[in-house]
């Protein structure tokens, strides 16, 4: 079963989207369409209302808004006259100084959403039940891109905490993920050092027992022969106040780990680029579809991670590094056992158990986090899928994992 989507104008006035499906599922296919709205990247879901909330923005000769419609709602988030000014003085174009949702997040009776308003980010804090009411302002900055074309991830947890991981500054040379509001401090990964994320494309975040883990993949530093890119895990732990002296406003329990998709055979064939993500919390079970590399011929699979072999990588050894100029070699891992605990030094400050030069000094696991199987459940070439969701139906004797893949039509490339 398929659909297929059709795009046209996609910065004037009049977006069409003819989408015509094969019979077998036209009749579970729902519509929404608004006139003359553009990049529906951002969905998400109420389910205390049962409310599907989606973030658009909308042309119109030379006024962008932005329009979030929940069925019957809907609200307008412009940016000013002066940010697009501004926008437009630092050689930016109409298309880019508009305002793009990237952050959509339902916490509580509450909408957190930001835009990247003119290369201006800022979020706002609304009503779910009435989105016009916007109850704060802050500023996007570190929560959300400044180029609607970067890639980024955002949650909230139930204390309140933002983690959100997106380029930080206007050219987006400045990756981060980082910590905000809530009651803890602050953290960020350390900038400008590409052991930590070297050019990384955010896919994906969850908020899984004592840690948030983040999906995305990046230009491989272990790699050394010839530029690739790899896909990763990685985690911090919630309750990480940072270091003291060393690593002061950064996270002390950043580690990440490679993931791994191929189609096994003598060489084996990668799919080194994630690009979507499907959690099932229930059996701790990641699906996420993978690309080739993008100068490579065009193919995507999906393979599945079970969430303890994630954690067993964690708990192994990293690779390591001494110097820029010599080999990524296996290093023991210090705190095999680590549980996110904290060690009170005394006064008012904790740290976590792990030792402060470790954690600056070991980042990558030395192990790769293989899949359930170690042949991808759906391989098709000439294709690069971009997403990924799965439902879980019971069948007449057991259950069954339904994946449903989406790309975005070529017409879709530019994300606008
Ligand atoms: C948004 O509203 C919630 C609920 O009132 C509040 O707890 C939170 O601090 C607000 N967030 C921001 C960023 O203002
Ligand atoms: C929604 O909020 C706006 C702005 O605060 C207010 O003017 C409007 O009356 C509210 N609508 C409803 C239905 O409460
Ligand atoms: C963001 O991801 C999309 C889909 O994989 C990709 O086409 C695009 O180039 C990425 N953006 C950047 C700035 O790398
Ligand atoms: C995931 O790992 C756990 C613990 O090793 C195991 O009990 C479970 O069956 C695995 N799940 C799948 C789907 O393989
Ligand atoms: C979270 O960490 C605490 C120690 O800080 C530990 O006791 C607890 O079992 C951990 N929870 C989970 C779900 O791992
Ligand atoms: C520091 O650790 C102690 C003992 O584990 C705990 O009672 C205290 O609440 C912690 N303080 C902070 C600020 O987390
Ligand atoms: C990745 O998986 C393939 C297929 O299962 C396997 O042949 C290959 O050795 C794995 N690569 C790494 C780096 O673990």
């Amino acid at each position: 079963a398929y659909c297929s989507c059709v795009i046209g104008h996609i910065f004037g006035c009049a977006l069409t989207c003819a989408l015509s499906c094969s019979a077998e599922i036209e009749p579970w296919i729902h519509r929404f369409r608004a006139e003359g709205t553009v990049d529906y990247s951002q969905l998400t879901f109420d389910p205390g209302q049962n409310e599907l909330i989606v973030g658009a923005s909308k042309t119109c000769h030379f006024m962008m808004f932005f329009l979030m419609c929940v069925c019957l709602q809907e609200a307008e988030w412009h940016c000013d006259e002066f940010t697009k000014g501004a926008c437009f003085s630092r050689g930016k174009s109409e298309e880019e100084c508009q305002n793009y949702i990237r952050v959509l997040l339902v916490n509580g009776d509450r909408l957190f959403t930001c835009g990247t308003n003119a290369f201006t980010p800022i979020c706002t804090n609304r009503t779910l039940t009435n989105l016009t009411e916007v109850h704060d302002q802050i500023s996007g900055m570190a929560r959300c891109p400044y180029n609607p074309l970067h890639n980024s991830t955002a949650l909230i947890t139930s204390s309140g905490e933002l983690y959100a991981a997106t380029a930080m500054d206007f050219s987006g040379r400045d990756p981060a993920i980082y910590r905000s509001l809530g009651g803890l401090p602050p953290l960020r990964t350390a900038q400008y050092n590409s052991k930590w994320l070297n050019e990384p494309n955010f896919v994906s975040s969850y908020d899984i027992g004592n840690f948030t883990y983040f999906f995305f993949r990046e230009n491989a530093v272990e790699h050394d022969c010839g530029r690739t890119v790899f896909s990763r895990a990685a985690r911090v732990c919630k309750n990480d106040i940072g270091g003291r002296f060393l690593l002061e406003d950064t996270w002390t329990t950043f580690m990440k780990a490679r993931l791994n998709c191929s189609r096994p055979g003598e060489i084996p064939f990668n799919y080194n680029e994630l690009q979507g993500t499907f959690f099932l919390p229930e059996l701790e079970l990641l699906y996420g579809i993978f690309t080739t590399n993008v100068n490579s011929i065009a193919a995507s699979a999906v393979c599945a991670f079970n969430l303890s072999a994630i954690t067993q990588v964690f708990s192994g050894p990293f690779k390591y590094q001494e110097n820029s100029r010599s080999a990524w070699l296996p290093y023991p891992n210090p705190n095999p056992d680590f549980q996110c605990g904290t060690i009170d030094y005394g006064s008012y400050v904790n740290l976590t158990e792990r030792n402060l030069q470790d954690a600056q000094k070991f980042i990558l696991m030395h192990e790769v986090v293989q899949p359930i199987v170690p042949v991808p459940y759906f391989m098709e070439d000439n294709v690069r899928f971009s997403h990924v969701a799965v439902d879980v139906v019971q069948g007449k004797d057991m259950l069954y994992h339904i994946l449903y893949l989406s790309k975005i039509s070529p017409a879709l490339d530019i994300r606008y």
